[in-house]
């Protein structure tokens, strides 16, 4: 049995808890936050966080806290011998080498409190910086998980990088298409079958092979009357920056 605390009450730590819990061969043996409101989720394992609060000796620590807070957050944490590990795709292994058992926990996965995931397809990126520490985090990451990677911090930056552009970005052009629809009283779910067919397309083959649309194509009176339709500065500058990036992308004709 692997026993575990989960430091911070967010996004992360619900969903660590919740798969935490489901399994035979894990224990939560504490949830320590700084919020009161938030930590009732947790049940009998929640702990508030205050000065010296003691944390309960665990194989594992979880830092499911803020990429900006991780470090002094993790001062916290006074065992030389459990693994501290970060959940952070952009922060690097080292900002925890004050401990003596360290590594990273990186669930590679949009998550939000509201919306369950089925973590056995979330690829976990892990990291340690002893061969003993990364088998622990490995046969954790198992039990949870059906794939999981040794990823080191140089390449994980560059992963998070790549997340970034594939569901930050998207989600954002969402948002734009969603207020377009509203604009013309129409629902959303109307591009639902679009945006599930876009995800379905680039999973079996590049992105650069399924590209379509007037850009690609050429069609500048399409593009013109497009931007014509945008009020927004913002929304021009973001039409125009892609389409062009989709126009010399394919014209040098390079994936
Ligand atoms: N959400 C995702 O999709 C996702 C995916 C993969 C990895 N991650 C990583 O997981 C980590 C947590 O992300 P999240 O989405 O769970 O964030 P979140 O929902 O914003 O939760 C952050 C947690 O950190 C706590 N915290 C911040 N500063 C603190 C401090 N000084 N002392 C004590 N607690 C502090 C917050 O407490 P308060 O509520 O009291 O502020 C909150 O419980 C981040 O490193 C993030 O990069 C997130």
């Amino acid at each position: 049995m692997i026993t575990t605390t989960i430091i911070g009450t967010g996004n992360i730590a619900r969903h660590l808890y919740r798969v935490f819990s489901q399994s035979d061969e894990i224990t939560v043996s504490q949830v320590a936050g700084r919020n009161s409101a938030a930590l009732k989720y947790f049940g009998e394992t929640a702990t508030l966080l205050e000065n010296g609060t003691a944390l309960v000796k665990s194989d594992i620590y979880f830092l499911a806290i803020s990429d900006d807070h991780i470090f002094e957050v993790s001062e916290l944490v006074n065992d030389s011998k459990g693994v501290v590990v970060h959940t952070s795709g952009s922060v690097p292994m080292q900002v925890l080498s004050n401990h003596t058992n360290y590594g990273v926990f990186y669930p590679l996965q949009t998550f939000s409190k509201q919306r369950s995931i089925n973590f056995k397809e979330v690829p976990i990126c892990i990291e340690a910086n002893t061969e003993k520490n990364r088998s622990l985090l490995s046969q954790l990451a198992m039990s949870v998980s059906d794939q999981h990677y040794y990823i080191d911090s140089e390449q994980r930056k560059s992963i998070h990088l790549a997340a970034v552009f594939a569901n930050n970005f998207t989600n954002h052009l969402y948002h734009i298409a969603h207020s377009i629809c509203a604009e013309q009283q129409v629902p959303f779910s109307i591009l639902s079958p679009l945006i599930l067919e876009t995800a379905a397309k680039v999973s079996e083959a590049a992105p650069y092979e399924m590209q379509t649309g007037p850009a690609k194509r050429g069609d500048l009176k399409t593009q013109e009357r497009h931007l014509s339709l945008l009020e927004g500065q913002l929304e021009k500058d973001i039409y125009t920056l892609l389409s062009n990036a989709i126009t010399k992308t394919h014209q040098n004709n390079q994936p």
